[in-house]
């Protein structure tokens, strides 16, 4: 009989216990400072930005959408901090996102696509699953509009371009690593070493001339990174070196931390600092389009198409 009491004593301890280290505890310990990154929400004479919010959470927007983005997702923008959600209460992180992440979504759009977007989705997105969000009021509309345009605007770029700690001076870790680097990332035979090494592993996908447009791009999802782009000049060596070791989550860029050594890993990147173009090339005219020559088919004489079986 005490067996039975003993034992449930047990499981209320650690069910306590549990509650304890995973809410109660991190409540009392975990108070980061305000960032400077925070949003601001602006109030003018044609919408506020602060009612929009309360708009926002009273339609369950972040059932699908959410208001966090961390190093491994991908083309959501500047990353976010803890500091930045001090002054957000309730806060908009989501649980699902069955639509993109919003943290950055302010500027993406101008604000009649929004309107016509949240009206409508369909009309501006096909295939959209997004529900029309038309019965809200002018004034909703408006402000909650403000509140989208709002999002992300006092984030730089600039943070989502920095490697983890771990590759940085600032850890012991980054220290090590920078001082066991041998190659000089700037010079020219470097570079030119990086490009053998590159043409061996990476043009496959990422095509000779680095526009993300290899053989094998045909077959993958997420699309090789075209590393021509002038936003790669942002990338700092280590930003490099830490995609090349550790790939992207999510997509199919291996891990070449597993197959590279350092220094091939560092020449690699002497390389692909040479590759950034000052615009993107983009297509503006049809003359810029390679003319593909026609397919010629063998011709078939005397074949006859094959009756369907049973027929
Ligand atoms: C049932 C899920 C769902 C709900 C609820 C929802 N959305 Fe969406 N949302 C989506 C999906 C899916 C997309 C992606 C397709 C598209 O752009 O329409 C999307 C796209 C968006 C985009 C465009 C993002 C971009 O950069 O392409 C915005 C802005 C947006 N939603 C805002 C809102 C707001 C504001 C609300 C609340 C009023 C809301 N959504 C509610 C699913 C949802
Ligand atoms: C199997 C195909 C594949 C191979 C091989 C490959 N990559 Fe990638 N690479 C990708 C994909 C897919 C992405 C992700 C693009 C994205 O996130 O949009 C990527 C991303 C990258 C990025 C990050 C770009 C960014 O936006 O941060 C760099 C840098 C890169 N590749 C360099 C290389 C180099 C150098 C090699 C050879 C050592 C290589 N890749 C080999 C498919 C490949």
């Amino acid at each position: 009989m005490y067996g039975y009491r003993l034992g449930a004593i047990g499981i209320v301890c650690t069910f306590f216990i549990i509650i304890f280290s995973t809410v109660l505890m991190p409540m009392v310990l975990f108070n980061p400072k305000p960032s400077e990154h925070g949003n601001t929400y602006a109030k003018t004479e044609l919408a506020d930005a602060a009612r929009g919010r309360q708009v926002y959470v009273r339609e369950g927007c972040f059932y699908c959408h959410t208001q966090f983005n961390r190093l491994q997702d991908r083309g959501y923008g500047p990353l976010v901090k803890a500091g930045d959600y001090v002054y957000e209460a309730p806060h908009q992180l989501g649980t699902a996102r069955t639509g993109p992440d919003l943290t950055n979504e302010g500027g993406r759009f101008p604000s009649e696509w929004q309107k016509a977007h949240l009206i409508n989705p369909r009309a501006v997105k096909p295939g959209s699953i997004m529900p029309s969000f038309a019965h809200l009021s002018n004034q909703d509309m408006n402000d909650l509009v403000a509140f989208i345009q709002s999002l992300g605007d006092n984030r730089k770029p600039v943070a989502y371009v920095e490697a983890p700690d771990e590759y940085m001076a600032t850890t012991e870790a980054g220290r090590k690593l920078i001082a066991r680097k041998t190659v000089d990332t700037n010079s020219s035979s470097a570079a030119n070493a990086g490009r053998g090494i590159y043409t061996q592993n990476c043009a496959a996908c990422h095509g000779l001339e680095a526009r993300g447009n290899g053989p094998n791009s045909i077959s993958l999802e997420k699309k090789p990174a075209n590393l021509t782009r002038p936003f790669y000049k942002q990338y700092s060596d280590e930003m490099y070196f830490y995609r090349l070791t550790e790939g992207v989550t999510g997509t199919r860029m291996p891990r070449f931390g597993e197959v590279l050594t350092e220094e091939q890993r560092w020449y690699l990147v002497a390389y692909l600092k040479t590759l950034q173009k000052d615009k993107e090339d983009t297509v503006d005219s049809l003359a810029q389009i390679d003319k593909v020559e026609d397919i010629k088919l063998p011709v078939l004489s005397h074949q006859e198409y094959e009756p369907h079986a049973g027929q």
